[in-house]
């Protein structure tokens, strides 16, 4: 079967890694992929928001899947358009993935169905922002409705904060997302996430890890898409994942096949572990990146006959997924820089040493120039390592992160450190 891509990062370079292991798979393309993914797939130069030349494209190579990474082309109705043309697609349409696209759409459902999530409200202008914030205590959390690349949360200390955070979001510094906010209760506890894959109906558990948001070690410094992520996260006790599903994952998926908007494909549920059991953060409409390339090391299924039950409906047909009973960690190698103005250019080397011992260099934002692989991005690689437990993942990651050669790249020491902590 050939199965086309969606994406150009990390995550979609471990999926394609794992889609090649597949022996139901024909020809795997990736538009437009990146280089660590061309070693799996064909690259092809279509742009994914023009759906018709991505419909044509699939028609003119006999594409019967379509996997969609990213949250924008989700968010944008490209499953919508593919799923009318007859194809299967792993992701959610238009509707569903609101759940990622609205952050006021999230807490609305979860408010009709008394999912436990931070108390809320809503607003589009200041003044009914400020009437708002009254009814909260400090901190307060201040967040973008829409898309925001991961950016558009602000946690206000004092008031005068609060007042800022609003200045910013009307003021446009988060574009069009931020014109309209959800304001909500400050909560504490630690965070992991869970994924599901669901195919509206049937929904299966997809394992759990733990993102490192902040730029620097100790968790300091401005919030980034994630620097590192390990697998399992061990607080996500089999208790509090049953929970997490019956109490969250599975009413939303309930409510939204009940409205006629099923959701399919893979939820991903950023969880607060809160003294009162889990609470919905934040859900996404798509695996978490660097949290994909931990799952995909892990994994011991077929990926390719999981997402095609998966859009076609028949994940009750299937296995449910097999992961090893170790873990996986992942250290982001990053360009200086990010995540404000990341250097691009800068020249990487070594990656075949580093891999020889076993871990995976995914890539994130690296391009190849004269036959070297340089920085084209952000995150760049995504050095990802096993082991029997997280410390021996994390020390099988770092000896390969100390093997790259990528002078105008950093990366966190740390990742991994809330295991590590608790195993002692
Ligand atoms: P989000 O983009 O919604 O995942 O938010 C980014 C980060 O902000 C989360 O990973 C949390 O660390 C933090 N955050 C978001 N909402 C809350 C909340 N209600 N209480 C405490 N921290 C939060
Ligand atoms: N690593 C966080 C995310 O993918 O949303």
């Amino acid at each position: 079967m050939n199965v086309l891509l969606i994406g150009s990062g990390g995550r979609e370079h471990a999926l394609a890694w794992k889609l090649a292991q597949s022996p139901k798979l024909g020809k795997l393309f990736a538009a437009p992929g990146n280089p660590g993914i061309a070693e799996h797939a064909r690259l092809v130069d279509i742009d994914p928001a023009d759906h018709r030349a991505t419909v044509d494209f699939c028609l003119k190579n006999s594409v019967e899947l379509v996997v969609i990474g990213p949250e924008a082309p989700l968010v944008d109705g490209l499953a919508d358009n593919l799923r009318t043309m007859g194809f299967a697609v792993f992701g959610p349409n238009r509707i569903p993935a609101q759940l990622e696209g609205s952050k006021g759409f999230t807490k609305d459902l979860c408010a009709r169905h008394r999912i436990p999530t931070a108390r809320y409200a809503r607003a589009s202008d200041r003044l009914a922002a400020e009437a708002a914030l009254e009814e909260f205590g400090l901190p307060v959390v201040i967040k973008a409705d829409g898309l925001a690349a991961g950016k558009g949360v602000i946690i206000a200390q004092t008031a005068d904060e609060a007042q800022m955070a609003l200045s910013t979001m009307f003021d446009g510094g988060f574009g069009r997302a931020g014109s309209a906010l959800v304001i909500e209760e400050f909560l504490t506890g630690e965070e992991a996430s869970f994924f599901a894959i669901t195919d509206g109906q049937t929904i299966v558990p997809f394992g759990s890890a733990q993102d490192h948001k902040r730029v620097g070690d100790g968790d300091t410094g401005p919030n980034t898409g994630g620097m590192g992520a390990y697998s399992p996260a061990s607080i996500l006790t089999p208790e509090l994942e049953r929970r997490a599903l019956d109490e969250i994952v599975e009413p939303t998926v309930r409510a939204l096949a009940k409205s006629g908007t099923p959701y399919s494909g893979v939820l991903y549920a950023g969880l607060m572990l809160t003294e009162d059991g889990p609470k919905l953060i934040e859900y996404n409409a798509r695996f978490g990146d660097p949290e994909c390339q931990v799952l995909m090391m892990r994994l011991e299924s077929d990926i390719l006959e999981l997402m095609l039950a998966t859009a076609r409906g028949k994940l009750a047909e299937v296995p449910p997924p097999r992961f090893s009973a170790g873990a996986a960690l992942t250290v982001v190698m990053a360009a200086k820089g990010y995540p404000d103005a990341p250097e691009k250019g800068g020249s990487i080397q070594g990656l075949e040493g580093a891999a020889a011992s076993g871990a995976k260099l995914f890539h994130a934002g690296t391009a190849l120039a004269d036959g070297t692989i340089i920085a084209n991005g952000g995150r760049v690689l995504a050095v990802t390592a096993t082991g029997p437990n997280v410390a021996e993942a994390q020390r099988a990651a770092y000896r390969a992160v100390a093997a790259v050669d990528f002078p105008s790249g950093f990366y966190r020491r740390d990742i991994g450190w809330r295991e590590t902590a608790r195993a002692l």
